[in-house]
Formats: structure tokens, C-alpha cells, sequence
């Protein structure tokens, strides 16, 4: 029974909710095998053994947003902010470059500094520069005018993950947001024309199968060019400090379900996944996952980027990094591949 609903899944790249529910809540040892193997042959028939490498800059610690699992929210008095001004964020994509880096990923929390006119001249920066890189942004939600004229400068991405597809657990978390919303500037992304991201936390409270189908169902619709999953991590100043961490292994399930959903989705293996054990690297490279994003901020300020406790952090600078991943997916029989790597569904417009 499940072995065709996993031929389905592989055949047609889609299943009803029923169909997702039965898989997420009966899979055993032999059926979970066959479904990564169906995940990583469809990884392997669109992208081969490619693994993309990002540079990430995280651009700011400040953030207007109280999401209550997030070691930045506004409330956190503890939390260390910071914010990269122009030189220090194009000198991060100087040193990127000279790496190789061909796209570069400016996340943050939702700072107001970063206005547009600051990020248009930023960008249009990072684009005169390096004409051949990729710019991607992850600065949370703004107007549709706003993410306009971010893509008229030239940002060809945009990561705002959905967090989950539940709205009634959306609105216990994001005091003074909603879906709604969340979902409005998702599809104005998309209509703009950049690679959207979106996903969403595995292991957030009240969260069972049926939401995890919701969350599923929701990208197969939206069919975005990333998706970003990852397990939820508790960090000690959040008001969800007790709750237990997201389970890895069904992070796993959820990233080869994807992958299979969406043929040809740029699927990371995150570092949220990686820091609860750097073996689900490899692992998430098996069943789907074809991209990582190793850290390019200053060395000074990736400790305060904390959104969970314990965050992944290799203590390497970024050139000494980069040399150990591309080793890392190399032994484990993958390519790092530096190429701005888009999702090859993609044109701009
Ligand atoms: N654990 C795991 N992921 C988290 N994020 C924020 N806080 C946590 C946490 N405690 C994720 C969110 C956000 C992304 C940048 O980081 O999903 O979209």
C-alpha cells in the first residue's frame, strides 16, 4: 500500500492529503528507504550529484517581529544586536568572491534601517561589482512596492519561508502577524518574478502529521523555486525555552516528500538541521537536498546571529571553511559546485 503511494509520489509528483497523511504516519524501516531512494534518484535526475554553495551574510540582529521561537525577537533583552553597514557587507562579498561564491544571501531579522533606498544602493553595488553573481535576500515581509524595487536592482531571490501552514499556529507565534499575510507576500514574490523561498519548522508546539500535511500541501501549490526546512530548536530567552527540539528524522522524511513534489526545488540542507549532528548533512544530500550555505558574515558577529541555541558554527574562518565543506560533500560522494546554480525551472523576467 504504501510502496504505491510512494510510486505515486514518484510518478506524478503529487498525492492527495489522505495519501500524504498515510505516508507521514505509517512509514517503516523499508518503506522510508524506498521512499529516499525514489527522492534521490529524482535529485540525481535533475540536478546529478551537484551540491550548491551560498555565502551568507547575516545582515542585521535587529528585528521588529516577537516570532516566539526566535533567539532575535524584539523582546530578547539578551540578545547581542548588530548590523553590517554597507562597507562591511560588501567587503563580506569581496572576500566571497575571491572564494568563489557566486550568490550571495543577505539575511536578517526585520530591521527598519535596511530601508529600500539603503538596499537598492547596496545591491546595485553587489551587481556592478560582480555582474555574474546571484543576489539573494531573506529580510522577512514587506510591501509589494518594496520587493519591486529590490528585484529592479537586481536581486534575482528572495528566501521568506511560511513557517507553517497551520493559521491558527501561525497566530499563537507570531504575535501581531498572520498567514494571511505571510502567504500575500509570498505570491507577490512570485508574481514580481524572483526565486521564492519558502518552508517551514518541524517539532513547533501543538504541531502533529496533519499540520505537517497542511505545510506540504501548501508548497505543492505555491510551487516555489526553494524550499528551506528545519527542525524547531529551542533557545533559552524564547518563551518556547522547554519545549523539546524538532526530530531530525522527520525533517529527513519531509525533505525527500519535497523533493518529490517539487522535481526540480533548490532544497538546502540547513543549519538547523546540521546542528542537531553534522552526519544529517550527508544524510539530507540523500534524500534530496542539493544546496548549503556556509556562513560569510565577519567573524566578530556570527555568534549573535542567534536564532536557537548552539547553533552550527565551525569556528573556522570562511576561506578554512569552505576548503573543509567542499572535502565534506566531495567524501561524501557528492560536487560542490560554486555556479550561481538557479533553479533550472527559472528565467527572470
Ligand atoms: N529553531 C529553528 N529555526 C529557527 N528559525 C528561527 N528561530 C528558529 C529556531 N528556534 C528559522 C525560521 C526563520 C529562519 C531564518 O530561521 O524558520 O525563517
Amino acid at each position: 500500500m504504501l510502496k504505491t503511494i510512494i510510486e505515486k509520489l514518484y510518478n506524478e509528483n503529487n498525492l492527495n492529503q489522505e495519501e500524504l497523511l498515510m505516508l507521514l504516519e505509517n512509514l517503516d524501516e523499508s518503506s522510508r528507504e524506498y521512499l529516499f531512494e525514489k527522492a534521490y534518484a529524482t535529485r540525481k535526475k535533475h540536478y546529478g550529484d551537484s551540491v550548491y554553495l551560498r555565502g551568507l551574510i547575516e545582515i542585521s540582529s535587529y528585528c521588529r517581529c516577537n516570532c516566539f521561537y526566535c533567539g532575535i525577537r524584539r523582546d530578547n533583552a539578551s540578545a547581542q544586536r548588530y548590523r553590517l553597514n554597507k562597507d562591511i557587507i560588501l567587503e563580506c562579498c569581496k572576500k566571497g568572491y575571491e572564494l568563489g561564491y557566486k550568490t550571495f544571501v543577505l539575511q536578517g531579522g526585520e530591521d527598519a534601517y535596511f530601508n529600500d533606498e539603503i538596499l537598492v544602493e547596496i545591491i546595485s553595488k553587489i551587481k556592478m561589482n560582480y555582474p555574474d553573481v546571484a543576489v539573494t535576500l531573506s529580510l522577512g515581509e514587506r510591501s509589494y512596492e518594496s520587493y519591486q524595487k529590490l528585484y529592479e536592482a537586481g536581486v534575482d531571490r528572495y528566501l521568506l519561508r511560511h513557517e507553517t501552514a497551520t493559521p491558527e499556529i501561525y497566530r499563537q507565534l507570531h504575535p501581531g502577524m498572520n498567514f494571511e499575510n505571510r502567504v500575500n507576500c509570498l505570491k507577490n514574490l512570485k508574481k514580481i518574478g524572483f526565486q521564492t523561498g519558502a518552508g517551514f519548522l518541524i517539532g513547533l508546539p501543538e504541531q502533529n502529521k496533519e499540520n505537517l500535511v497542511r505545510d506540504l500541501m501548501f508548497l505543492k501549490e505555491l510551487k516555489p523555486e526553494m524550499v528551506g526546512i528545519g527542525p524547531f530548536i529551542p533557545h533559552k530567552d524564547t518563551p518556547l525555552k522547554d519545549l523539546e527540539k524538532g526530530d531530525p528524522e522527520i525533517v529527513l522524511t519531509c525533505l525527500a516528500i519535497i523533493r518529490l513534489l517539487l522535481p526540480e526545488v533548490l532544497l538546502p540542507a540547513t543549519t538547523a538541521l546540521i546542528t542537531l549532528g553534522s552526519h544529517y548533512r550527508e544524510r539530507a544530500f540523500y534524500v534530496g537536498a542539493n544546496v548549503i550555505m556556509p556562513n560569510l558574515s565577519p567573524f566578530e558577529n556570527r555568534s549573535k546571529y542567534a536564532l536557537y541555541d548552539g547553533k552550527a558554527f565551525s569556528g573556522q574562518e570562511s576561506a578554512q571553511e569552505l576548503v573543509n565543506i567542499k572535502e565534506q560533500v566531495i567524501k561524501s560522494g557528492f560536487l560542490p559546485i560554486m555556479e550561481r546554480g538557479d533553479n533550472i525551472l527559472w528565467k527572470r523576467k
